[in-house]
């Protein structure tokens, strides 16, 4: 399609340029209407592959056995296995104070630290890349800083971790390394942080773990060009309705002239200030 539009251009003479843009702006219009639920007949793979990015392995040349290659000095790399012949690739970061002590340490010192009743996130990154991300790897630093435990996982497909993606197959790997996690955590709290296609799946856990007590938090950037910040306004009325309570649901706005976008989120100064306060309302 793109081909067409640039060899169109070129047979053009100056003078009808003007309705030539106009002519294009309606054509493009048309084919994005036609053609993707047409592609999505013929060519699921390549939709599948649009949507969730699994195999862009961004950043390029990163060896995911090897955090401490991108400062992260004070997580292990291991392997879950969330059904048979999946093979998940997950980072256990422990909070930044211990990273002196977490040299050299064996992963049966990582799971016992998860014991010791600091909170625990477990990062649900978006769709694309890999755990190894810029953004993922900042905001893995700022929730470390400020004295949690991190798992970041990169599910089915994604990254190093084996099998294809699937809606039910991202939800299952999700779901394991939560309960792997309550398996370890003693009375440690464990939250949740799901950013983009990991907030879709984190609204598949609430579900699926319904006599959880939850409480929510959504941070989104006004200028968020993927997810538009009325779908946040939705989610978070959704969420309201269902609590009841006013209390149990917040929404936190960041505004467009801050350019976060869909990823920036984590370089907000107050951002520290505001995970800590939610989680210190969790806290028993
Ligand atoms: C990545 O790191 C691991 C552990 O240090 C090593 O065994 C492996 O060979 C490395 N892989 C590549 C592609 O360099
Ligand atoms: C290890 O990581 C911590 C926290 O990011 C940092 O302050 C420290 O300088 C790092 N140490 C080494 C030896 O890289």
């Amino acid at each position: 399609m793109l081909t067409l539009f640039v060899s169109l251009s070129l047979s053009l003479r100056p003078r009808s340029r003007l309705l030539w843009w106009v002519k294009r702006g309606l054509l493009v219009v048309c084919v994005i209407y036609v053609s993707v639920p047409f592609m999505m007949r013929l060519f699921p793979d390549i939709i599948k592959h649009l949507v969730y990015s699994h195999r862009v392995s961004v950043p390029f040349f990163v060896n995911l056995s090897q955090p401490a290659d991108l400062y992260l000095n004070h997580t292990v790399n291991m392997y879950l296995k969330s059904e048979q012949g999946i093979s998940l690739g997950v980072w256990h970061t422990v909070p930044e104070s211990q990273w002196k002590e977490a040299q050299g340490k064996d992963l049966e010192w990582y799971q016992d630290s998860l014991g010791a009743g600091i909170p625990i996130i477990i990062y649900l990154h978006g769709n694309g890349g890999t755990r190894a991300a810029s953004h993922r790897v900042g905001l893995i630093h700022v929730l470390s800083a400020i004295g949690c435990h991190v798992l970041a996982l990169d599910y089915r497909g994604f990254g190093d971790s084996t099998g294809e993606p699937t809606e039910v197959g991202l939800t299952t790997d999700t779901l394991y390394l939560y309960q792997w996690v309550k398996a370890r955590s003693g009375s440690s709290l464990v939250v949740l942080w799901g950013h983009s296609l990991g907030t879709g799946d984190a609204s598949s856990i609430l579900h699926s773990l319904k006599r959880m007590k939850s409480r929510l938090l959504i941070l989104h950037a006004e200028d968020d060009h993927i997810v538009p910040i009325h779908m946040a306004q939705q989610l978070y009325e959704i969420a309201q309705s269902a609590q009841n309570s006013e209390n149990q649901v917040k929404m936190i706005p960041f505004a467009g002239s801050l350019g976060y976008h869909h990823n920036g989120l984590y370089k907000d100064p107050h951002l520290p200030g505001i995970i800590r306060e939610f989680v210190h309302t969790l806290a028993p």
